[in-house]
């Protein structure tokens, strides 16, 4: 059929071939996906992630991606998500009822606690925190639902008791999430993470940070090995139209090929850094879970591979520094960038008042003002340097 130049525009002469091998996986973008005739329209089967009907529920290139999650942090089930807090809040949205209770660590990441008191204050949902190295705090009620655990936690870098904690929501029928953002699947199997097999039954990340790696694409999943905890995410994942695009799947699943490597060089780094920051003078604590002066580092030994610790390290300012001279030294840093997030090329470094953001007794911890280091790739020695030189210039 010879075609007007407006329709040619649209409809090229060259189809896409079926298959070609590749070493990346083809990229696909939908929100339409052309179904063959109307028998393939009416036995659409959405919920089957090998029946494609519309790019919300996902294309061959956000399932190889979703697959490749699932896979590396150990679980059967993944869904994708626009960032590591829409992940999160999938999660409390699809599980939390009113007149739930919902506990969350005292370390746990900041907005994931805000979205949390915002379903409180409208939907009658109780939090509740913990201290995520004394069991004992955790006082689960009969209405307990949920617990989310972090490990390691929020910028104090805490490695909680997973064990205990796991085998008591367990016990009290909670169901147990964990942000596995740290971990990222590779520090620990959050699937099979002791001699006894215990497991979470869904894990958080955030894959805009290790996995994607670039500091540039931000995405989530939701990662559980139960079909029915899935098949609920699914159904609320899709009236929320929390969709990710395909383009941002390709670049991901891309990434993924150094993962391993990068975080392994971040977490030697941090090794490295954090001895360094154990002798200066500047510092009244330096939080690491690898480190054996570490409240947490018990919890930390039992669970992770050794070497795979991440590449978060935080210190604690002696009172004598104040604010000011703390900017200062942010301010006087030169390859470690101000900025949120972790796990990309470029170090980062990031203020904190321990002050405003604990709820409860942190005896562990001195009060003050806390710098957190996101290691990134470049060499350890020049990061030192760059600290040392910050630390001289105050
Ligand atoms: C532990 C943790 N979880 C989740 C998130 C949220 O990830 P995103 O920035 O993709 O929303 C972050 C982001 O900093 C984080 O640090």
């Amino acid at each position: 059929m010879k075609l007007n130049p407006q329709t040619a525009l649209i409809h090229a002469p060259r189809k896409a071939p079926q298959y070609i091998n590749t070493i990346q996986a083809p990229l696909f973008r939908a929100s339409t996906i052309i179904f063959e005739n109307t028998d393939a329209l009416f036995n659409r089967h959405w919920t089957d992630d090998y029946d494609y009907s519309y790019g919300t529920h996902g294309t061959p290139t956000t399932y190889t991606l979703a697959d490749s999650i699932a896979q590396i942090e150990g679980g059967k089930y993944c869904l994708l998500t626009p960032s590591g807090l829409s992940a999160i809040n999938l999660v409390n949205s699809c599980f939390l009822n009113h007149g739930d209770e919902v506990w969350v660590a005292d370390n746990i990441y900041g907005p994931n606690m805000e979205h949390l008191r915002n379903l409180e204050k409208r939907y009658g949902i109780t939090v509740k925190v913990y201290n995520p190295i004394d069991v004992a705090s955790f006082q689960p009620s009969e209405h307990a639902k949920l617990i989310w655990l972090e490990a390691a936690g929020s910028v104090t870098l805490e490695f909680p008791d997973l064990i205990n904690f796991v085998k008591k929501a367990k016990a009290h029928n909670v169901l147990t999430a964990l942000d596995n953002t740290w971990g990222a699947g590779l520090a620990f199997n959050a699937f099979d993470f002791s001699a006894e097999h215990l497991a979470v039954d869904i894990s958080a990340h955030a894959l805009t940070k290790y996995p994607s790696g670039g500091g540039d694409i931000l995405m989530g999943s939701v990662v559980t090995h139960h079909k029915s905890l899935h098949q609920q995410l699914l159904r609320m994942h899709a009236i929320q139209g929390i969709a990710i695009s395909g383009d941002d799947a390709a670049q991901v699943q891309r990434s993924l090929a150094s993962m391993q490597i990068r975080y392994q060089h971040q977490s030697q780094s941090a090794l490295k850094i954090l001895n360094w920051l154990k002798t200066q003078d500047a510092f009244a604590q330096v939080l690491h879970p690898a480190d054996p002066d570490n409240i947490s580092h018990d919890f930390w030994k039992q669970t992770c591979l050794t070497e795979q610790s991440a590449g978060l390290v935080s210190v604690i300012f002696k009172a004598t520094y104040d604010l000011a001279a703390i900017r200062q030294f942010c301010d006087h840093l030169k390859l470690f960038k101000l900025g949120f997030s972790w796990g990309g090329p470029v170090s980062l470094a990031m203020l904190y008042n321990l002050n405003e953001m604990r709820h409860t007794e942190q005896a562990h911890l001195k009060p003050g003002l806390l710098v957190r280091f996101c290691i990134g790739l470049e060499d350890a020695d020049d990061l030192i340097q760059d600290i040392k030189n910050a630390l001289e210039a105050i």
